[in-house]
C-alpha cells in the first residue's frame, strides 16, 4: 500500500520571486485554475502582506478555487497574519502560512533576535494564526542550516500552539540528500506529538539537488512536497513538480508513495506557465522540454521502433504530449527512415527507401534538423520525381 504525499504548490508565491516571472491578477486566476485540474492539493496563492496587488490576487484566488487548499503566506508578525486571513478567508479549504527564520545567521543578523525570541514569536504566530483557522502550517525558515535540536524545539512548541502542518525548508539549496533525510527523520523521532502534524518540505535548487532532497526527506517520513510548476522560484528555483510526481509514480515501488495529481495535464500546464511568464520551456528541461522524448541516435531509435521501453522510462502520453519524437538526422538508421516515411503515409520498396536513406543523410549533413516537410519534399522529389 502506498501512501500518500500531498503537494503544495508554490507557483503562484514562491515561483512568482523568479525575476521576471511577474504575474497580473487574471494571470493568477488562470493559473490556479489549472492548478486545480492538475490535482495539487494546495496552492499557496501568494503573500498577501507583500502589496494590496498580491492581497486582491490571493483574495481573488480564495473565492474561485473550489476543491483545493487555497494557502497564504505571513510572516510571524501580527499584522501579516490578520492580512493573510483576510485575504483567504472566502477559500473553501483556507490555510495560513507562517514562518520564521530558525538558522544562526538569519536569527542573529536578519531577524536581530535571540532563539528564545523567536521560539515565542512562532508560538504567538501560530496560536494567532489557529484563532482563524484549525488549518495552520508553520515553516523553520533555512531549517537545513539551523541546530538540530532547536529545530525539534521550535517544532514542538509549533504543534502544541495549533499547527497541522510543520515545514523544514531548505531556504538556500545548501542540503545534501542524505543529511536532509537524516535531519528529517532527527525532528520527526525526537519531537513530542510529531505524529499530530504533516512533515513537509521545501527545496530550492542552488546546487540542482532541489528534487533529491525532497525525495530523500519523503523516505524519511515527510508527507508534504513543496514544489512550483517547472522549478520556477527565488533564485535557482524550488523542487520541479513534474519531476518530483515523475519520479514517485515511475518508481512507485522503489518510494511507495503516490500523490494526487493527474500527470496528463502536467505538459499544459506547463506550457500556460511559460506562456503567461513569457519564458520558453528549455529544450533539455526534464519531461516538459522539446528534447525530453526525442531520439535521435540511430541505435535508440531503432531500439525505441522495436519496444518502447528499450529507452523510455514514461510514455509521453503519461504526462500530457502527443508522441515520442523520433528525430532524423544524420545518426538515423534505415529503420528510422522506414518509420517515418509509413507514418507519413508512404509506402516505398526497398529501391526507394534506399534513395530516400541516402538523401536524408547527405541532408543531414548540411542542416541541424530534418523535418517532416523535408522527407516528403525528398520523397517527391527523388522518389516519384516531379518534375518543376
Ligand atoms: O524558502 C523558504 O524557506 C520559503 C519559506 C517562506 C517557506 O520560501
Ligand atoms: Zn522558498
Amino acid at each position: 500500500m502506498s501512501d500518500r504525499v500531498y503537494i503544495f504548490d508554490t507557483t503562484l508565491r514562491d515561483g512568482e520571486q523568479s525575476p521576471g516571472a511577474t504575474m497580473s491578477e487574471n494571470e493568477k486566476v488562470r493559473l490556479a485554475r489549472e492548478l486545480e485540474k492538475l490535482g495539487v492539493d494546495i496552492m499557496e496563492a501568494g503573500f498577501p502582506a507583500a502589496s494590496q496587488g498580491d492581497f486582491e490576487a490571493v483574495r481573488k484566488i480564495a473565492q474561485t478555487v473550489k476543491h483545493a487548499q487555497v494557502a497564504g503566506l505571513c510572516r510571524s508578525m501580527p499584522q501579516d497574519i490578520d492580512r493573510c486571513w483576510d485575504a483567504i478567508k472566502d477559500a473553501a479549504h483556507p490555510r495560513i502560512h507562517t514562518f520564521i527564520a530558525t538558522s544562526p545567521v538569519h536569527m542573529k543578523y536578519k531577524l536581530r533576535k535571540s532563539p528564545e525570541q523567536v521560539l515565542e514569536m512562532a508560538e504567538a504566530a501560530v496560536k494567532r494564526a489557529a484563532s482563524y483557522t484549525p488549518n495552520v502550517e508553520f515553516s523553520a525558515e533555512d531549517a537545513s542550516r539551523s541546530d538540530w535540536d532547536f529545530l525539534v524545539k521550535v517544532t514542538e512548541t509549533a504543534i502544541e500552539a495549533g499547527a497541522t502542518t510543520i515545514n523544514l525548508p531548505d531556504t538556500v539549496g545548501y542540503a545534501q540528500p542524505q543529511e536532509f533525510g537524516d535531519m528529517i527523520r532527527y525532528v520527526i523521532e525526537h519531537a513530542k506529538n510529531s505524529h499530530k502534524a504533516i512533515f513537509s518540505v521545501h527545496c530550492h535548487n542552488d546546487l540542482g539537488l532541489a528534487v533529491a532532497n525532497t525525495l530523500s526527506a519523503i523516505q524519511a517520513g515527510a508527507r508534504q512536497a513543496e514544489v512550483t510548476i517547472s522549478g520556477i522560484g527565488e533564485r535557482a528555483g524550488n523542487a520541479a513538480l513534474e519531476e518530483l510526481v515523475m519520479a514517485t509514480k515511475t518508481r512507485n515501488g522503489y518510494y511507495q508513495v503516490e500523490t494526487n495529481i493527474k500527470t496528463e495535464r502536467i505538459y499544459p500546464t506547463c506550457r500556460l506557465l511559460s506562456m503567461i511568464i513569457g519564458q520558453p520551456i528549455p529544450a533539455n528541461k526534464v519531461i516538459v522540454g522539446a528534447n525530453a522524448f526525442a531520439h535521435e541516435s540511430g541505435i535508440h531509435q531503432d531500439g525505441m521502433l522495436k519496444n518502447r521501453e528499450t529507452y523510455e522510462i514514461m510514455t509521453p502520453e503519461s504526462v500530457g504530449r502527443e508522441k515520442t519524437d523520433i528525430v532524423l538526422g544524420k545518426h538515423s538508421g534505415r529503420n528510422a527512415i522506414k518509420g517515418k516515411t509509413s507514418e507519413l503515409g508512404y509506402s516505398l520498396d526497398d529501391d526507394a527507401l534506399q534513395t530516400v536513406f541516402e538523401a536524408v543523410k547527405g541532408l543531414a549533413d548540411k542542416k541541424e534538423r530534418i523535418y517532416d516537410a523535408d522527407i516528403e519534399a525528398i520523397i517527391l522529389e527523388e522518389v516519384y520525381r516531379i518534375p518543376d
